[in-house]
């Protein structure tokens, strides 16, 4: 890879956090830089933050690329979901927000792709020949999924069902907060079935387990009984960082990679949009 630093931004429920990244290590180049993410959260909102933190680093950044995540799903530039923000990011062309806000490119990712991609470059994946699955347990479960070191980009099995419903809103940690659940009782009754669902459908060769609960990953991981060997993530919280730096440069080498051309919906989207100012076109008239 050749472009040594990149400028990584990950946003998130309460706070947005940036530093430049050096690449060659994937490690923070500069301190982080942390903004409280503005409420209500909407995509013109956030946008506004993150230009100021790409103000904040623009010397050290010069021309170099800027990588974003986002907690939510994201194809061809386009937020297509909206589980723990602002329902405003549903379908909003949130690439092209942040471009104008910030007058240059940038290159928009999911926020456990990012945190995926950094575990298996940098982290507790480091150069693992099979299939990995990364999840992030916080507010929600993001995974993540990297084949032979090829992210498979906006999976979303923290929504599987368990039980007959998602699993996200029993089983993120946000949960074990909520309903004040012991490590034990959380690790058993709901990590436990989670994991067993996530390794019947996708059979992965290792499970990385991000997120802040991370940190005391001795409380529950060793509860967990699985045919997948489950460990925990190593860059914390500096993976959606270092992983959003890392595809914003790798989308520069392979521009269609992650974005694609536009996409059925993309299309789809595009369509109602001009649906919307056609019968708005003609209210006025
Ligand atoms: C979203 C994912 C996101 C995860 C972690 C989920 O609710 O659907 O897109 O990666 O939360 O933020």
């Amino acid at each position: 890879m050749k472009q040594r630093y990149a400028l990584g931004i990950d946003i998130g429920g309460s706070g947005i956090k940036g530093a430049i990244v050096d690449l060659r290590k994937g490690e923070f180049a500069t301190d982080r830089l942390r903004i409280p993410t503005p409420q209500p959260a909407t995509p013109e909102a956030v946008a506004a933050v993150v230009k100021q933190i790409a103000d904040h680093f623009a010397a050290e950044l010069g021309d170099g690329p800027i990588g974003i995540t986002v907690p939510a799903v994201v194809t061809h530039g386009r937020t297509r979901s909206a589980a723990n923000i602002d329902p405003a990011w549903v379908d909003a062309p949130a690439e092209d927000i942040f471009r104008e806000a910030l007058g240059r490119p940038i290159t928009l990712v999911n926020d456990a792709d990012a945190a995926g991609i950094a575990e298996v470059l940098w982290g507790a994946a480091k150069d693992h020949p099979g299939l990995v699955m990364v999840t992030t347990l916080g507010t929600g479960i993001g995974t993540a999924m990297i084949h032979k070191g090829t992210l498979v980009p906006n999976i979303e099995l923290g929504h599987i069902e368990m039980f007959g419903k998602d699993a996200e809103p029993q089983a993120a940690a946000s949960v074990k907060d909520r309903e004040e659940l012991s490590y034990e009782t959380w690790a058993t009754e709901r990590l436990q079935p989670y994991y067993e669902r996530l390794e019947f459908y996708t059979w992965p060769d290792l499970i990385v387990v991000g997120g802040g609960v991370s940190k005391a990953s001795d409380k529950f991981l060793p509860l967990l009984k699985l045919k997948t060997p489950i460990v925990p993530a190593k860059l914390r919280n500096a993976a959606g960082i270092v992983g959003a730096a890392w595809l914003a440069v790798d989308a520069l080498a392979n521009p269609d990679a992650l974005r694609g051309g536009e996409g059925p919906a993309e299309a789809a989207a595009k369509g109602k949009e001009k649906d919307k100012k056609s019968k708005k076109d003609k209210k006025k008239d």
